[in-house]
């Protein structure tokens, strides 16, 4: 007889038990970047058909002058960076700031300590001169500290679209929790994909590499390393759709045939009718009415706005209300 486990480990074993257990079933998209999701998603952003990465790469290259004055305060600035990855777009901004002799601290947060490393060694080969100091943490932890940061203006930074990923609840939640540690001078430059033809999206999230398929379906091969399951990944078929009206689109994993799964750290069987689903990602698309909204439900206000040359992506530069 098996008995239910009702104590998890980990955030990770209760999310994958309730979620393989929901109707219908589903996965978070935070378990996709283990050291192999980290690898496809850097193959991703340098797919031409993922042009999020080549839009905001445009925007600072082209406005670097007009973002660094918005940054501008007059001892300087903190830039804060959530979830600083490899900062290859921020190092435009990092080497004009630098140039320019501008007086700012760089404080890159990231889950990992490696990605942090590796960021702190080539910031400081690249651009000698800048200071960084990075910082090791969730977003929970790292906007708890935030309101220490008082010396001088802070300029948070969330890039990439990382919202969209966020259900709009859970967007607004994490907007005001920016909100909380922001100073009157403070400013917030966040990336939001925009809604545009809607198959330039699917295109985005259906490379005919497989890239992006292989992405999702790392959190199935994840699931089987960590939690001692049997998925057999090649059952499962990677599917993206978009959703005009509400700017949605969502990635899917279907059971390509009825079949049964066991989960051993779990102590759970999980069965799939033929094309049941997994829900495992959104990446929301934006307009400016949206934005507006979700950031007015956190008490921010948009006070400028920067695009590239398709209007495919926007950063904008929020401030409290
Ligand atoms: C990290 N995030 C904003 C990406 C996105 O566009 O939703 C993750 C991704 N999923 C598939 N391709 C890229």
């Amino acid at each position: 007889m098996t008995t239910k486990i009702t104590h998890y480990t980990s955030a990770f074993e209760k999310e994958v038990a309730q979620g393989l257990t929901s109707f219908p079933k589903s996965l978070s998209s935070k378990y996709f970047y283990d050291e192999k999701g980290d690898k496809l998603f850097q193959d991703i952003m340098a797919m031409p058909t993922y042009y999020l990465t080549d839009a905001e790469f445009e925007i600072f290259s082209t406005q670097k002058e007009e973002i660094c004055n918005a940054f501008y305060g007059n001892q300087g600035f903190d830039l804060i960076e959530l979830g600083a990855g490899d900062g290859k777009k921020t190092k435009i901004l990092l080497n004009y700031f630098s140039e320019k002799g501008i007086d700012f601290t760089y404080l890159p947060i990231d889950i990992s300590q490696n990605v942090l490393d590796g960021l702190k060694e080539s910031v400081e080969r690249e651009i000698p001169g800048v200071k960084i100091k990075p910082q090791q943490g969730t977003y929970f932890e790292v906007l708890e500290g935030l309101v220490n940061y008082n010396s001088r203006k802070k300029v948070i930074m969330v890039l990439g679209s990382n919202i969209g990923n966020l259900l709009h609840q859970k967007a607004i939640q994490f907007l005001a929790n920016i909100q909380k540690g922001m100073n009157t001078d403070d400013v917030l430059f966040m990336g939001f994909d925009q809604k545009k033809n809607p198959q330039t999206i699917l295109n985005a999230y259906n490379d005919p590499e497989g890239i992006t398929a292989a992405f999702n379906k790392n959190i199935l091969h994840r699931i089987n390393r960590e939690l001692e399951a049997n998925f057999n990944v090649d059952q499962f078929l990677h599917w993206e759709v978009y959703d005009p009206e509400s700017g949605t689109a969502k990635s899917y994993l279907v059971s390509k045939t009825e079949q049964e799964v066991h989960i051993n750290k779990l102590q759970l069987n999980i069965h799939f009718s033929p094309w049941e689903t997994i829900h495992t990602e959104i990446s929301q698309k934006y307009d400016d009415d949206v934005v507006s909204w979700l950031a007015e439900e956190a008490g921010l206000k948009i006070i400028n706005q920067y695009t590239d040359s398709n209007q495919y992506y926007k950063n904008y530069l929020f401030a409290k209300r």
